[in-house]
Formats: C-alpha cells, sequence, structure tokens
C-alpha cells in the first residue's frame, strides 16, 4: 500500500490541474500524464475485447454493475464495522472529491453535440443543486466533514489524501481535456454515476448504523444517480446521432473508472483501519 509523498506527480498534477497553467505547467502536465494514464489505456485496450455497438456497451456495463452490486470485504466492513473514527478517515479521503465534485467535468461540454451536452448539463446542474447551496453535492459533503470534525478545504486535505484518491480525480482533468476521444469520458461517468447507488448504500448504512446526521451526501446519490446513469445513456446515445460511435472506448473509460475507484475505495479502508 503507498501513502502520498509530499511532492508525488499525482498530488502536483491535481494541484496544476486547478491552477490556470502557464506553458511550463502545462508541460509537466502532460509530462505525467504521458508516463502515468498513457499506458493505462493502452494496457486496457489491449486487455478489451472490442464492443460492436452501443447495445453491445449497454450490456457490457450491466455485467459489470452486476457483478460489483454485492460490496467488497473492505466495503462490508465500513457499512457493518468500522468505528466513528476510521468511517471518519475514509471521509476525510475523499474530501478532495466530495468538495470538488463535479467540478471538472465541465470541460467535456463544448467536445459534444448539443443534444448530448443538454443531457450532461442536466447531470450537472443536479451536481450543483440546481443553484441552491443547500441542495449542492459539495455543500452536503462539507457538512459532513464539519460534523466528523474534519479539514474543510482543499488546502488542508492535499497532504491527507492518498496517490490511489489523486489518481481518481487526476483521470477526469484527463478525460475532459486531454483524451483524443470523449467516448472514454461518457464511458467513465456512464458507469460512475451507474455504480454509486449501490455503492454509497455501504457509506449510508454506515452513517446509520454510527448514528451519523450529515449522512445525506450519500442518501442523496441512492436516488439521483438513478437518474443520472439514464442521462449518461442519453447523452451516449445522442452522441452517436451526430458521430460515429467507438463503443470500445466507452467500456475502456468505464473498466478505466471501475479500477481507479475501486482501489482508492478498497485502500482508503484499509489505511483506516490501520490507523485507527
Ligand atoms: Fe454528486
Ligand atoms: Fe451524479
Amino acid at each position: 500500500m503507498t501513502t502520498t509523498p509530499a511532492d508525488s506527480d499525482l498530488k502536483r498534477l491535481f494541484v496544476y490541474n486547478r491552477s490556470v497553467p502557464d506553458l511550463e505547467t502545462f508541460t509537466r502536465i502532460t509530462a505525467i500524464e504521458h508516463d502515468w494514464i498513457e499506458p493505462l489505456i493502452a494496457g486496457l485496450a489491449e486487455r478489451t475485447a472490442p464492443v460492436a455497438s452501443r447495445a453491445a456497451w449497454v450490456e457490457r456495463l450491466a455485467g459489470l454493475l452486476a457483478a460489483e452490486r454485492e460490496p467488497s470485504p473492505a466495503g462490508r466492513y465500513l457499512a457493518e464495522k468500522a468505528t466513528r473514527e476510521e468511517f471518519a478517515l475514509v471521509v476525510r479521503e475523499f474530501g478532495l472529491d466530495g468538495l470538488t465534485e463535479a467540478q471538472n467535468f465541465f470541460p467535456a461540454v463544448p467536445r459534444l453535440p448539443i443534444r448530448s451536452q443538454m443531457a450532461v448539463m442536466r447531470v450537472l446542474i443536479d451536481e450543483f443543486g440546481c443553484g441552491n447551496l443547500q441542495q449542492a453535492h459539495s455543500q452536503l459533503y462539507l457538512n459532513l466533514l464539519g460534523e466528523l470534525g474534519l479539514p474543510r478545504t482543499v488546502d488542508d486535505l492535499l497532504d491527507l489524501t492518498s496517490d490511489e484518491t489523486f489518481a481518481f480525480l487526476d483521470v477526469f482533468f484527463w478525460l475532459t481535456q486531454r483524451a483524443p476521444h470523449i467516448e472514454y469520458f461518457l464511458g467513465a461517468l456512464a458507469y460512475l454515476e451507474a455504480s454509486i447507488p449501490a455503492a454509497f448504500t455501504v457509506q449510508a448504512r454506515a452513517c446509520e448504523r454510527l448514528g451519523i446526521e450529515n449522512g445525506r451526501y450519500y442518501t442523496e446519490h441512492l436516488h439521483i444517480d438513478l437518474f443520472h446513469m439514464e442521462e449518461m445513456q442519453v447523452a451516449i446515445r445522442e452522441y452517436e446521432a451526430v458521430h460515429p460511435l467507438d463503443a470500445t472506448k466507452l467500456w475502456i473509460g468505464a473498466t478505466l473508472l471501475s479500477e481507479l475507484l475501486g482501489t482508492a475505495f478498497d485502500s482508503a479502508v484499509e489505511r483506516a483501519r490501520e490507523a485507527a
């Protein structure tokens, strides 16, 4: 298991990606991505059997979601056994994700045809609470961090976050801004939205069991991501109405996210158990 050294590439990549990059910073971003994400994608492409059509993609995604529906051992532990302290460490680990949720999806919008843009925007509007701060997902996470007495700013969380989590955060900057094919992003976000209702039952259960009052960040997603999952399939269908669709790249995006998020979650729970 790795922890984040103060100057890890993936941590620096997150900071660079949130800056207004000058030429030097941009060169560093692309250099880190070249050594990190490009081999990941190439490896997945090698292991992936081609996906013939959008219908075949829908079927393959359903198979992956069914296989992941039961929580991993780490998920079962978090739901049923973790102490409040252990749970808090996992909440802290995903703090950067919660506080910046969906912000880095926007650059994908201009890369999509208009009807596909509308579907993605309906998702994004929900993520931002339809403009109501009290419903914004980042605010719900802030409330949870507050209840658990955890740091509540991006700056304060940077040194408390592991490389496994930075990989999950960093990948969306590449997917939206530099991935040569937008299907990788569409497949990744379609997977993420579709997997969350099952995944977050773990944290929702832990909040219920531990008497944590601000578990709404999780329970909200159990409900709203059922709609987001459908909207992402609309986004893909509308993309295909305008452009040839490479369904294999949708699938590579989905498996990429599944691997990065699964690793980030399992190692967050493992680390919390070691630390607590
Ligand atoms: Fe959300
Ligand atoms: Fe969502």
